[in-house]
């Protein structure tokens, strides 16, 4: 029998659209291929939600998404994005970060310092100075980094299993010389007895964030809470030349998921049809993963190293000498004639 998902897309705000719609064209083409079948329901949040229904995360969408197979998100500016994404506990946020040969040079880094760089950031989503107790006054304000210790348990728990299946190191972000009362050294380094085969190390997160600069090829899993996984993930954009080619996956206890490119609504480029699409199908790969369908990610891992490795560029690569320009619609055009 067929076997048959049922996905929601969120297409949200800005390049959001394009991207979303673009790594739907992707993700039929390759289920097509290994033979099975993608039900897509499309909803919304954020600013088209609030205008339709009075907030940025309606209920039609949360029910929608309970009970699918995976959530595919495009960007949204304002709203909705954190209302989603405690709703589900999409606790564990997965940002993988892999250099590949050919676009070495279009990193402001040397190449010799990012062949092979293969990092995965594992970030606690659900919780820490995002959510924590927070209040403005009329003349002050706070946010609360709060952390229950199974909050920083659980998000270690996946840390440790993902570095088994790579080259199990994991370095864990903290800020212990200033917050010693969120221990996430100890409690990791408490876990990890259970993970004998891998090595825990921990680093406080301004050091580790130079770290990344100065020598990214030390790391293999960087596991880090809320904010300070935010802010270091994103020079993961920085080390493989752009933010444009970066997926996430963000994954509840039962597994299910919201797949979602790193990049955010990019206004500057919105509607020009000249997004970058990596990102975005870089994040169907990770939902195929989560599905199982291993041959399919294999498809579309090997289309796109090929679409690559012939030149083809979309802008944010910033395309020199015999590298080829393509928008948005040329890129995905590319995957369909080699899926
Ligand atoms: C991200 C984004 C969000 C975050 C914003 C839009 C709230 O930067 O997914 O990395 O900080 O989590
Ligand atoms: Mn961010």
């Amino acid at each position: 029998m067929t076997k048959s998902y049922r996905i929601v897309a969120i297409q949200g705000e800005g390049i959001g659209l394009e991207v979303v719609e673009a790594a739907l064209l992707v993700l039929q083409a390759v289920a097509k291929r290994h033979n099975f079948t993608v039900q897509v329901d499309a909803a919304i949040i954020g600013q088209k939600a609030f205008e339709q229904y009075g907030c940025y995360f309606p209920e039609e969408t949360a029910e929608l998404c309970a009970g699918s197979d995976g959530i595919l998100f495009g960007a949204v500016n304002k709203g909705g994005l954190l209302e989603l994404r405690q709703r589900f506990d999409f606790f564990a946020n997965l940002r993988p970060v892999k250099t590949s040969p050919s676009l070495l040079a279009k990193s402001s880094l040397k190449a010799e310092k990012l062949k092979g760089v293969d990092i995965l950031f594992v970030r606690e989503l659900v919780s820490g100075i995002y959510f924590g107790k927070s209040h403005r006054g009329d003349d002050f304000g706070y946010h609360t980094m709060y952390y229950q210790d199974w909050q920083i348990k659980r998000i270690a728990h996946v840390a440790l299993q993902k570095a088994q299946a790579r080259k199990k190191h994991v370095t864990v972000a903290h800020k212990e010389n200033a917050l010693p009362n969120l221990p996430w050294t100890r409690l990791v380094k408490e876990l990890s007895t259970n993970y004998p085969d891998v090595q825990v190390e921990t680093m406080l997160v301004d050091n580790l964030a130079m770290q990344l600069v100065l020598n990214p090829q030390q790391f293999d899993v960087i596991l880090a809470g809320n904010l300070f996984g935010d802010i270091l993930s994103d020079l993961g954009g920085a080390l493989v030349g752009s933010v444009g080619l970066l997926g996430s996956a963000s994954l509840n206890s039962e597994g299910l998921g919201m797949y979602e490119p790193v990049h955010g609504t990019a206004p500057d480029i919105a509607g020009q049809k000249i997004a970058n699409p990596l990102g975005a199908i870089a994040s169907v790969m990770m939902m195929l993963e989560q599905w199982g369908e291993h041959l399919a990610v294999e498809s579309v891992q090997t289309a796109w190293q090929n679409i690559l490795d012939r030149g083809y560029r979309t802008a944010d690569l910033n395309p020199q000498g015999a590298e080829i320009l393509v928008n948005t619609q040329e890129l995905v055009e590319l995957f369909l004639a080699s899926l």
